[in-house]
């Protein structure tokens, strides 16, 4: 089974999945820090991340994807939608998008207020 890996200031953290998982079924299977403000029915863009590896092996694009990465922050050549990306057969490594660590901490406020008392939250520039 492909392998997924993502990465973020809170992150790194490896899990084997089926074909077919997105990449946001895949995060919350191993407790990766992306955040999925509308479910994961394409209806925000909490779920941004940069595919840092295996770009190619994911499913394709849709248009409804792209017209909502076009409202996240920091679009790169590399973002995707995680609940719109669904792994192939390739292993794929993924780095979590600030916009999207934030979302999640704003779902998780435990997890945030500990992380601002350790100083780690906001990240700093
Ligand atoms: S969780 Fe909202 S678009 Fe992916």
């Amino acid at each position: 089974m492909p392998r997924v890996r993502f990465r973020s200031p809170f992150d790194d953290v490896v899990i084997e999945v089926p074909e077919g998982t997105s990449l946001l079924e895949a995060a919350e299977q191993c407790g990766a820090t992306v955040g999925h403000a509308c479910g994961g029915v394409c209806a925000c863009s909490t779920c941004h991340v940069w595919v840092k590896r295996g770009l190619e092996s994911l499913s394709e694009q849709q248009d409804n994807e792209a017209d909502r990465l076009d409202q996240a922050f920091d679009v790169r050549a590399n973002s995707r939608l995680s609940c719109q990306s669904l792994v192939g057969a390739e292993d794929v490594d993924v780095e979590i998008t600030q916009e999207s660590l934030q979302a999640f901490l704003d779902e998780n406020p435990v997890l945030r207020h500990r992380l601002e008392a350790e100083g780690k939250w906001p990240l700093k520039r």
